[in-house]
């Protein structure tokens, strides 16, 4: 049974976690907290991008030698094999670790069994510890490898009626700063951020954080901006070519050569991804993404491309900001997606929800999408 103190460090870990969201590509973000003999917290550390240092190793490092005796408690089971970087296990066993208390158990084949490793070399193991709160930002990594494709969290911002837009266009701001803020970390906390070629017309959105403090390593202070733009109508000087992050332009299979060439030549990466009608194949773009390693993908909009989404069963969890006003006319937040009837609707588990401001933010998880 773990100990106060150990149930209090995982919950350090889990916020370690959290805080590292966004910055651990392709890796999940696990946060880990070494306890001295004494219990004592003696180290803190949290995963890294690829080739990078995992939460353990970090932890152990700058616990230093009060790792003999000491514990580890780590979010996710220590793995057990040789990646881009040695296995976290033979790091536990060498520092002289007496116990290992984890959160969620490892489902890779080559990289769980952790557990059994550490028991093998004499370590006490306990797992499932405030797993349910390490899930929270677990989950949606361990269902992008197990689905190979990234999650995908679907955003959008609306009055109480549903609306973007009002009738004439108009739509800045539907909602207030701390709603618009928020977005901005929802965008830190993902791999990849993506909109329609209708979005980027309409709003020339530069999909990059500017409103919250960028993940610690330079390599991946945004996330790649991805363009669903099915005849490469992307115009050159849209603010997501303004290079201030790398951005990605899915093309159909009739976009006209030149201008895909042109975009090519402002920098942009195009993946041809041809879907029917000169569209956009969802699932062959989300292939493409994790192919790139992203692990978590941001939808951004609009309508027409979330309607895609939805109706293609490719949502797993859905943030509206709901602001308290009323339109009546003007466009809706979600376009056709499929469903005549109601006994159709898509069904949501609400996970949480939050007063932002004078905004209300609702998170819910379609469940089933393909788990
Ligand atoms: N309030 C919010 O949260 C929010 C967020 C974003 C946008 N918006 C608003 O939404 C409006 C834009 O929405 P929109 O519906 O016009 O455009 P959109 O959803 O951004 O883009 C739709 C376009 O994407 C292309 N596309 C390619 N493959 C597709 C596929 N498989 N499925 C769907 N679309 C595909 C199509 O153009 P091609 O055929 O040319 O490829 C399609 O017309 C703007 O007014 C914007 O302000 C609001």
């Amino acid at each position: 049974m773990a100990t106060t103190g150990e149930i209090v460090a995982m919950a350090r870990a889990v916020a370690l976690a959290r805080a590292a969201l966004g910055a651990t590509n392709p890796n999940p973000a696990v946060g880990a907290v070494v306890l001295d003999a004494s219990g004592v917290i003696a180290g803190e550390g949290h995963t890294h991008s690829a080739g990078g240092d995992h939460a353990e190793i970090e932890a152990l490092a700058a616990a230093g030698d009060r790792t003999r005796g000491g514990v580890l408690v780590t979010t996710l089971e220590p793995c057990r094999h040789h990646g881009r970087t040695a296995p976290c296990t033979d790091a536990v066993i060498a520092a002289g670790i007496r116990r290992v208390v984890y959160a969620i158990g490892d489902p890779h084949d080559e990289a769980g069994g952790g557990a059994e490793v550490l028991r093998a070399a004499g370590i006490e193991v306990e797992s499932d510890v405030l797993a349910e709160e390490a899930l929270v930002d677990l989950d949606p990594w361990l269902l992008a490898t197990r689905r190979r494709r990234p999650h995908v969290t679907w955003k959008y911002a609306a009055t109480l009626d549903g609306r973007t837009a009002a009738a004439d266009g108009t739509s800045r701001w539907i909602t207030g700063a701390e709603a618009r803020r928020d977005v901005h970390r929802l965008r830190a906390q993902s791999d990849a951020v993506l909109v329609g070629i209708g979005t980027v017309l309409a709003d020339d959105t530069a999909l990059t954080v500017r409103d919250w403090p960028t993940p610690d390593s330079p390599t991946r202070r945004q996330p790649l901006r991805v363009v669903v733009d099915g005849k490469a109508r992307t115009p050159l000087s849209a603010a997501v070519l303004d290079g201030s992050a790398r951005t990605m332009i899915a093309v159909g299979g009739t976009a006209d050569e030149r201008r895909v060439k042109a975009l090519a030549s402002a920098g942009a990466e195009i993946v041809e991804v041809p879907g029917a009608d000169g569209r956009v194949d969802l699932g062959a773009l989300l292939a493409a993404l994790f192919d790139r390693s992203a692990r978590l993908l941001l939808v951004e909009g609009g309508a027409r491309l979330a309607g895609s989404f939805v109706r293609e069963r490719l949502v797993d969890r859905v943030v509206g900001y709901h602001a308290p006003a009323l339109l009546g006319a003007g466009p809706p937040v979600l376009a056709d997606a499929g469903i005549p009837t109601i006994g159709a609707a898509v069904r949501l588990e609400i996970c949480d929800v939050t007063q932002l401001g004078n905004d209300v933010r609702i998170t819910t998880e379609i469940r089933g999408s393909g788990r």
